[in-house]
């Protein structure tokens, strides 16, 4: 396809180095007669971590990005001007920021250096650059900011609720015997509170010039301005550590606001805050509560606020009778209250709500990253037979393991309660909730009439693929329609697009994205499903850079970073999932899993090169190192930890709970190097690598004997571990790639790996020269391996490697779900390995294609978002002959590696054979299309 677009006119070879200007598309503006000014002006005008124009911004020192236009006359970046002013009219005045030209090739993380920016306020701002030759380029088209309410003065109001402080239920709760591995049903006190429903009237003047709503709740909310919903957000604020911060919503409400007459109004729901974590709810956990701000302008300049206090009136009595993430949702249409949240309705047998002072320690912060949203619908595909089939009982297959709610269109009887189940898969042809553990998973929805109902619940999710309904009007024959899967997810684009010529992979790399989708609802989580569904810090570190490669979420990353940075515990622990505090949890931390606290900011820096987020993180990791130092004798660290989690055949031996936790001390240590290094503490860094080095020396001294063969159990782990941190040298190395080796072979190829390990495999078989080891092992069809759950019927990545066979159902019940995605790390290979597509420097800047070919393989293209646009890759081997076309961005350089080719063509152009034999064989490629064409041996 790209082929037709290259015009062949400046392709040329420079010197020693390989220097070549790709052909660049034609410009579709015409260049400016004197020469001096580019007719194509910078595209794509971002803020932190990748916002357009955002309202309610959370950072009082911005920083810029931008792209070249894919279609501008030139390539690079020499120097940029960004200026940033009070009102658009006169951005050149330049009245807050004007950066003047400064000397740079960055076009992404220039940070703000002008007068400081205040809450509420709206700044318009533009870049415009010089290219390689010095021309300038014209402005970009303005962007906007508007900041959030940025401390918590900002705030007038009070925290309200209703007065009533909730109901005791009792609950069957599973209580397990450590010792003796028992498990038995305890009845436990668990606090249940009803969302509320609350509202208040306000009169507004007219010639209204500008609305917005700030708000957020302890719980979730939705809120409505005159019967309006202000946004389709669901699950807000979001779960952070409550206790330290709580997130804050700004909505444009200009629209919606009358002048004359107007209500307010929202409904409170249990969510993270309120709602149970784990185990039933202690009954200290206060009920849920509604902080919000209108603020109104008007044209002659004066403003007018609506806040949550006294004067609002709330109730429990309406439809939502019950929510919880967990439990589910109970929906009696009988306690409708029509028009509730419109200006008309008499609420006179409300209450009063009560109100509560703002905490000086909570921090109040507007929310920076994307709200979880309704992302997709799936239609139901069948309904299935199930063995012992109930009147009245139907199941409907959605196709698709996912996280979200149900649309329900379905015929009803008035006062007949429908029950709504949930399942991520069918056990031997019966509904199987028993994965769920005590997550209860239901929603109820009781009819005042009967009809055909519309209902879609709002304040739950659940993780589930097959849909169980009873209660509906059972004279109606079950129709597909009834049953539509609204699948929810933070609000970022999904950019996955890796696509091969094996069916089987591609299902693999839609499963891994599924896995994504299914645990990305505004904090990474282990599952969607069962009474869990939280942020382990573990899943996360291994699936944090992965995920990048598959969709925009560095703004999700850095917030959750956040909220890493708060549970970190005095000692410097970091805990084993997050956010943790105030649910009554323990300061646990684990080696593998606290390490979050170095291996995100580094990974993620690697593919970003945005050095603001290592800064926001250093104090946390130095503290991280601290605590690890402190678990450590005599240089092997003594962490404890859930060793190679869910490794296969464990009981046929492990990888030493301490090997995993001094190699993580050890990588700890070697990234928190690199990141001093980058901001500049030497001293710091020095003094990592001095430990480092003694670590490795320990390391290598206590857990393998003088053939560098691991003195325990032999496991894939154990070899991984040293090979992917660096930890071995000379010999030493040698012998450990090979036992390495021994190891897979030995298993016949299949995966001998768990949390920990799996995901270093296919980095480590490629570095060693093994990719076709790599492929072998992910070709593989038994288990343990990646294929035998699609095998199986996966739609996403599990728990563990057997958690279902088509045959015999579910393999264990307490901890096994469909949904989790650490395996999915593997997907990272297919974008670095196989399409070859890396950053040789942080961000892109310069980057590094180096596909690895298989004979399984004909085809294989996909794409990565770098800071400065675009990289794509696509090749294909017909009978050993490459077709290969490569797209690398505006703004950066690239190598070409190849694993094995011969006579080689770039462009039409053949390279000659000496510069076939250098390693990168295509050094310092200029942006543009380039076609690669040669024969490859060995495939
Ligand atoms: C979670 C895991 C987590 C693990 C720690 C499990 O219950 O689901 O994903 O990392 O505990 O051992």
């Amino acid at each position: 396809m790209y082929s037709a677009m290259i015009k062949v006119r400046c392709l040329g070879l420079i010197g020693f180095m390989l220097l070549l200007t790709a052909c660049s598309f034609e410009p579709n503006d015409m260049v400016n007669s004197n020469k001096i000014v580019n007719a194509t002006a910078p595209i794509g005008l971002k803020v932190g971590e990748g916002f357009v124009d955002p309202i309610g911004y959370y950072e009082k020192t911005p920083r810029f990005s931008w792209l070249i236009s894919p279609k501008a006359n030139y390539q690079f970046q020499q120097a940029f001007q960004i200026q940033v002013a009070s009102e658009a009219a006169t951005i050149g005045a330049a009245d807050l920021w004007d950066s003047q030209k400064q000397l740079s090739a960055n076009n992404a993380w220039i940070k703000y250096q002008g007068k400081p920016l205040a809450s509420r306020q709206k700044v318009y701002w533009r870049v415009r650059i010089w290219d390689e030759q010095d021309k300038v380029s014209p402005w970009s088209e303005l962007a906007t900011i508007e900041l959030g309410l940025l401390s918590n003065q900002d705030w007038q109001g009070q925290w309200i609720r209703h007065p009533e402080t909730g109901e005791t239920d009792n609950f069957d709760f599973i209580k397990k015997d450590r010792k003796t591995k028992t498990q038995k049903v305890i009845k436990v006190s668990n606090k249940v509170y009803r969302p509320e429903y609350l509202r208040r009237t306000f009169t507004a003047q007219p010639t209204i010039e500008q609305a917005r709503l700030y708000i957020t709740s302890k719980g979730i909310f939705n809120a409505y301005i005159n019967g309006k919903k202000v946004s389709e957000d669901v699950m807000t604020p979001g779960w952070t550590p409550y206790l330290k911060r709580i997130e804050t919503l700004t909505y444009d409400v200009t629209s919606l606001v009358n002048s004359g007459n107007n209500v307010l109004s929202a409904t409170v729901a249990e969510g993270w805050y309120t709602g149970r974590i784990l185990k039933p709810r202690p009954l200290k956990v206060k009920p849920s509560a509604l902080l919000a701000q209108l603020e109104i302008r008007y044209s002659d300049g004066s403003t007018q606020l609506v806040t949550t206090d006294k004067n609002w009136q709330v109730t429990l009595d309406g439809p939502i009778r019950a929510a919880g993430n967990y439990d589910g949702e109970t929906y009696d249409a009988n306690y409708e209250m029509p028009g509730w949240n419109n200006v008309d309705f008499n609420a006179q047998s409300w209450n009063k709500v009560i109100s509560e002072e703002i905490e000086p320690q909570v921090a109040l912060s507007p929310k920076r990253h994307q709200t979880p949203a309704v992302k997709l619908e799936l239609p139901a595909i069948s309904i299935v037979d199930v063995a012992n089939p109930k009147q009245g009982v139907v199941v409907f297959d959605m196709g698709q393991n996912m996280l979200g709610v149900p649309e329900l269109n379905i015929p009803v009887i008035a006062n007949q309660k429908v029950t709504v189940r949930f399942a991520e898969a069918l056990n031997k042809e019966t509904f199987y909730t028993k994965n769920l553990r005590s997550a209860k998973a239901t929603d109820y929805y009781i009819p005042a009439t009967s009809g055909d109902i519309n209902y879609v619940p709002t304040f739950t999710f659940h993780g589930y693929r097959y849909v169980e309904l009873s209660g509906f009007d059972s004279s109606k024959p079950p129709e597909l329609s009834w049953v539509k899967g609204r699948v929810l997810h933070s609000d970022f684009d999904v950019t996955a697009n890796f696509e091969s010529s094996h069916q089987k992979l591609n299902k693999l790399a839609e499963n891994v994205v599924w896995g994504l989708r299914g645990n990305f609802l505004d904090i990474p989580t282990d599952c969607p499903q069962r009474d869990e569904r939280l942020g382990w810090t573990g899943d996360a570190q291994v699936f944090a850079a992965p995920s990048m490669y598959m969709a925009d979420v560095y703004g999700f990353w850095a917030a959750w970073m956040e909220s890493v940075r708060e549970a970190q515990a005095k000692d410097g622990g970091v805990p084993n999932f997050v956010p943790n505090k105030g649910h009554g949890f323990g300061k646990l931390a684990s080696a593998g899993w606290g390490d979050v606290a170095v291996i995100i900011p580094w990974e993620l820096y690697l593919l970003n090169g945005d050095k603001q987020f290592l800064q926001d993180n250093y104090a946390m990791i130095k503290r991280w190192i601290d605590f690890h130092q402190s678990k450590s004798e005599q240089y092997t660290s003594s962490l404890r930890g859930f060793k190679d989690w869910l490794q296969p055949y464990a009981d046929k031996g492990q990888t030493p709970q301490h090997l995993i936790s001094t190699a993580y001390y050890a990588r700890s240590l070697d990234y928190a190097a690199k990141i001093a290094n980058v901001l500049g503490h030497e001293r710091d860094a020095v003094t990592y690598i001095e430990t480092l080095s003694k670590v490795k020396q320990a390391f290598r001294d206590t857990y393998y004997d003088e053939n560098t063969k691991v003195k325990s159990a032999s496991t894939q782990t154990s070899y991984l571990l040293p090979i992917a941190f660096d930890l071995f040298e000379g010999q030493d190395l040698k012998k450990a790639q090979q036992h390495l080796v021994d190891t897979i072979e030995a298993t016949g190829k299949h995966l001998g790996t768990g949390f920990l390990g799996t995901p270093l495999l296919a980095q480590v078989l490629q570095n060693i020269g093994r990719s076709d080891l790599m492929f072998d092992v992910l070709f593989t069809e038994t288990y343990p391996s990646w294929f035998y759950s699609i095998n199986n019927g996966a739609t996403t990545t599990w728990e563990r490697w057997d958690s279902y066979s088509l045959k015999d159902g579910f393999s264990k019940a307490s901890m096994n779900s469909l949904n989790h995605y650490a395996y999915g790390a593997v997907a990272k290979w297919f974008y670095e390995g196989i399409l070859g597509i890396n950053a040789a420097s942080p961000g892109f800047k310069e980057i590094n294609i180096a596909p690895q070919f298989n004979q399984r393989l004909t085809q294989a293209s996909g794409s990565y978002k770098t800071p400065q646009g675009e990289v794509k890759v696509s090749w294909q081997i017909v009978q050993g002959k490459l077709d290969m076309q490569v797209t690398i961005p505006k703004n950066s350089h690239a190598n070409v590696v190849f694993p094995q080719v011969e006579s080689l063509t770039i462009n039409g152009v053949s390279i000659a054979e000496d510069e076939l034999l250098k390693k990168p064989m295509l050094s310092n490629l200029s942006p543009g299309v380039y076609r690669l064409k040669g024969i490859v041996q060995g495939v």
